[in-house]
């Protein structure tokens, strides 16, 4: 949700700003921008589009000249995506430029008041309005200007800004969004994230909400709102540099969904001990965890898909009711949370928006919050009771794969270790449930090593004009999933549908050649999914149905059929969503979409 990133140093700063953009780019991608200090002027170039346009604008930097500059990639909120609308925003008199990652709520309100003092506003942006106030509030002291212009600012932001008069200095601040700085030797920098900064240092801060940073050449001092210095350790990020980048795919999104094997492993690992499923983070008693009436599970996109998934998987196992709720949703619903309500949050960011605020409401109702959170030191993990983390690493494509199956098997992970301390399930049960999670990385290997078939399949289907994903049970829940990564990055309107609700109204949209994907794994209902698959045929459609190796006779119902290893029925998701995820790509490749960064949308999502 908007990218920042800036440097101080002696080399010119425009290269390095850009090769930042570059790796903040799955953060939005509508516009781009650079402001550079050139000799006592801030120069500013922006360009709608993607970087590409400003790399070519600027002649990859080599026309914009200074050693101390902030960038900017924007996923538009205020205002539709222009060069005018695009960062960093100058002042009136050009005295101030800023770069903001976030929402001023009440911009419309300080926009008027500014006008009506004279200020002049080139864009339909919260931000400019920063800038103006910048100007407004300056009487020669920066410090006190930032302080006054952000008792101002209602709404979420991290902002970068430079001073014409304060040549030698970043500023950098953060309210709900994030923002680091990275420690170099004679220069250093800000970032929305680590892979912008990661090829220059490992050193970094983390800076927390109400923080000011001013960052100079030779050091960073950090203060709070009152003027007094913050103490900080700084962080060593252990990331392997190739970890952000495609290593020899042409997309993140395939090298992504090829890590998930990888992605669970380490992900199992720590947690799995002499044949014991071992939780550490999870500070709760027994005799608490037995107190808890309800589950309820918040989380936005894919992450609300695996809290569907943990609905059936939880319900099953540990018999007690779970409510899967989208974060969204949740907030604003006066939702019936109480300390007997047991609350997981699942975010791969640990950033979302949503997820964030639901998390802190049912805090408020005094629920006790379970995090499973894939970025470390997020705001998600850092305000959550308990965090588990997936070790998935970098997610860089827009679309989520590799950490939606870790998320996955941190829910397998605590069903087993909630099961035994309820005493829901036996001695038998817990081994063979262990020993099929812990056998998962070998059979999503066995499906990546099939490829060929779903890139096969797609070379066939990839015309479909609207796709619905069916499936009952647990299936349904996976069916969201296969939907969202089709649409998200092909562009083909589909939808997920639980498959006996069909006939309910939406089997009216099937026609002679409607695309359905009916996902039949689940071992119960497999006679009630193949009625299902009829009555679509019967109207036309064609089926491309996703069972399990023990159903070969469903070949002989549908038009296509995959085939995926076997393994516990509650287990099977983590399987069946590779050959969707596989789907989705190569129907999108085959589209020429942007895949890593599909229109409209961002990885990280700030705003509500
Ligand atoms: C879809 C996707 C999104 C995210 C959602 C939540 O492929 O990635 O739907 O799952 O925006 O994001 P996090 O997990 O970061 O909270």
């Amino acid at each position: 949700m908007c990218g920042i990133v800036g440097y101080i140093g002696e080399e010119q700063a425009a290269p390095f700003l850009l090769s930042g953009l570059e790796k903040l780019e799955y953060r939005g991608y509508d516009s781009a921008g650079l402001c550079l200090n050139d000799n006592g002027e801030l120069v500013v170039k922006k360009a709608k589009g993607k970087l590409k346009e400003l790399k070519t604008l600027t002649d990859d930097g080599k026309n914009l000249h200074g050693t101390i500059g902030i960038g900017h990639t924007r996923w538009a909120t205020h205002g539709e995506p222009s060069d005018v609308n695009a960062h960093p925003h100058l002042s009136t008199s050009g005295r101030f430029a800023v770069v903001h990652n976030g929402i001023i709520e009440n911009y419309l309100i300080l926009k008027e008041k500014l006008t009506e003092k004279g200020m002049v506003f080139q864009s339909n942006t919260d931000t400019e309005v920063i800038a103006q106030l910048f100007e407004y509030y300056y009487q020669g002291s920066l410090m006190d200007t930032v302080i006054k212009v952000l008792s101002k600012l209602d709404g979420s932001y991290a902002l970068g800004v430079l001073s014409r008069d304060n040549p030698d200095e970043i500023i950098a601040v953060r309210k709900e969004s994030p923002l680091i700085i990275g420690l170099g030797n004679g220069e250093n920098y800000i970032a929305s994230d680590i892979p912008a900064i990661l090829s220059k240092t490992r050193t970094i801060y983390r800076l927390e909400n109400d923080e000011i940073a001013v960052i100079r050449r030779d050091g960073v001092q950090i203060y709070n709102l009152d003027k007094e210095p913050v103490h900080k350790e700084p962080e060593h990020i252990e990331w392997d540099v190739d970890a952000a980048e495609k290593g020899g795919y042409e997309h993140f999104m395939f090298k992504e969904i090829m890590e998930q094997p990888k992605a669970l492993r380490d992900t199992l690992h720590p947690h799995i001990q002499d044949g014991r499923v071992v939780l550490d983070e999870i500070h709760l008693t027994a005799e608490q965890i037995r107190s808890f009436r309800k589950i309820n599970i918040l989380a936005c996109g894919s992450a609300y898909h695996v809290g569907v998934v943990a609905k059936y998987v939880f319900e099953k196992v540990l018999r007690i009711p779970v409510e899967a709720d989208l974060a969204s949703e949740f907030r604003y619903r006066d939702p019936i949370v109480d300390d007997k309500t047991l609350t997981i949050v699942i975010s791969q960011s640990g950033e979302t928006a949503d997820t964030k605020e639901a998390m802190k409401e049912a805090k408020r109702r005094g629920s006790h919050v379970i995090a499973i959170v894939n970025v470390l030191g997020s705001a998600i993990a850092k305000e959550a009771h308990d965090v588990i983390y997936t070790l998935a690493g970098p997610e860089i494509a827009v679309a989520t794969t590799k950490a939606y199956s870790t998320q996955l098997a941190v829910i397998y992970l605590m069903a087993i270790y909630f099961g035994d301390l309820l005493g829901k399930i036996s001695d038998t049960e817990y081994k063979c449930y262990l020993r099929e999670l812990q056998m998962i990385p070998d059979k999503i290997q066995q499906i990546l090593d099939n490829s060929e078939q779903m890139q096969y399949l797609a070379s066939q289907l990839f015309h479909a004009g609207d796709v619905f994903f069916i499936g009952r049970n647990i299936d349904y829940a996976l069916s969201l999933e296969g939907s969202l990564k089709l649409k998200e990055i092909s562009y083909i309107h589909s939808e997920a549908y639980a498959a006996g609700e069909l006939k309910h109204g939406t089997i009216s949209l099937i026609e002679n050649g409607t695309l359905v994907i009916a996902l039949a794994t689940h071992e119960e209902l497999i006679g009630k999914i193949v009625s299902n698959i009829q009555e679509v045929q019967a109207r036309g459609a064609y089926v491309l149905c996703l069972t399990t190796e023990k159903h070969q006779e469903l070949k002989s119902v549908a038009q296509s059929t995959v085939f995926i290893p076997q393994t516990c029925d509650m287990m099977l998701p983590s399987l069946a969503v590779v050959p969707l995820q596989l789907f989705a790509y190569y129907v999108a490749a085959l589209k020429g979409c942007d895949i890593d960064k599909p229109r409209n949308l961002a990885k990280s999502v700030t705003v509500e």
